[in-house]
């Protein structure tokens, strides 16, 4: 592999900043100063450095977005602003993708990879990951009348739901909405908006704050991202039966 596309991929600068600091001998390979982007390397067993420290090889990148209002979870669109649009050049990489799917008017917290078996096992249904939603409804909703998703609701088209968990947190009077939190697990399209739809009210709001194991960080604002750490990925990977290497 072209040791500039290397450096860029570890996400250490973009093209430009990479060749300048091949340019400024700021790269070394196996001890050697790296003269050319075009050397090639073996990012597996070569030892590289930017000055005093080795840049290691990671096949597989994960992040943690607090997805805004108003772009898609897609990773390229022709017309509409993507969750890939949002990161910097830096840490943008063509294979990264977001792990599953959110509404373009639903906030919240949204994994987004590169490691295809972790996002296949994170959303197999056999692995029942749950999803944690927090929605504003028109009206008043009662304990009672979600208390029913419990055992598995029937949507308008048919479709037979898991049993869900839902709370209510808060009715406001004034402005007459509901505020409620729903535990689904499963992703149904519109599965959260389709359910509230069953008893005759409307989502204006939702925002998912828990994915699995993995809460919206605190402080993470939307349209923002940042590196899973350690710990939530091993939690990640243990909620989709990956076992830890
Ligand atoms: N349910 C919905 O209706 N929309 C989402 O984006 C996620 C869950």
């Amino acid at each position: 592999m072209r040791i500039d596309k290397f450096l860029h991929a570890m996400r250490i600068g973009t093209r430009t900043q990479v060749r300048r600091l091949i340019k400024d001998g700021h790269i070394t390979a196996n001890g050697e100063p790296v003269l050319s982007g075009k050397q090639q390397i073996n990012p597996g067993s070569d030892a590289v450095f930017l000055d005093d420290e080795q840049v290691r090889y990671q096949q597989y990148f994960y992040y943690v977005m607090n997805k805004p209002l108003g772009v898609i979870t897609a990773t390229v669109d022709a017309q509409a602003k993507t969750v890939l649009d949002l990161f910097n050049t830096t840490d943008y990489r063509d294979d990264l993708f977001p792990v599953g799917r959110l509404d373009k008017d639903t906030e919240g917290v949204l994994v987004i990879t590169n490691d295809g078996a972790l996002s296949h096992a994170l959303l197999a249904p056999a692995h029942h990951v749950t999803k944690l939603y927090e929605a504003e409804v028109t009206g008043e909703i009662t304990a009672e009348q979600v208390a029913g998703f419990n055992a598995g609701i029937t949507l308008k088209d048919g479709t037979q739901l898991q049993p869900a968990e839902a709370e209510i947190v808060e009715f406001h009077e004034i402005e007459n909405f509901t505020t409620i939190r729903i535990k689904i697990h499963e992703g149904k399209y519109h599965q959260v908006k389709r359910m509230i739809g069953t008893l005759g009210e409307r989502v204006v709001q939702l925002q998912r704050i828990k994915f699995g194991s993995l809460q919206l960080p605190v402080g993470l604002l939307a349209g923002n991202y940042r590196a899973l750490t350690d710990a939530e990925l091993a939690a990640l990977k243990a909620d989709a039966g990956q076992e830890e290497d």
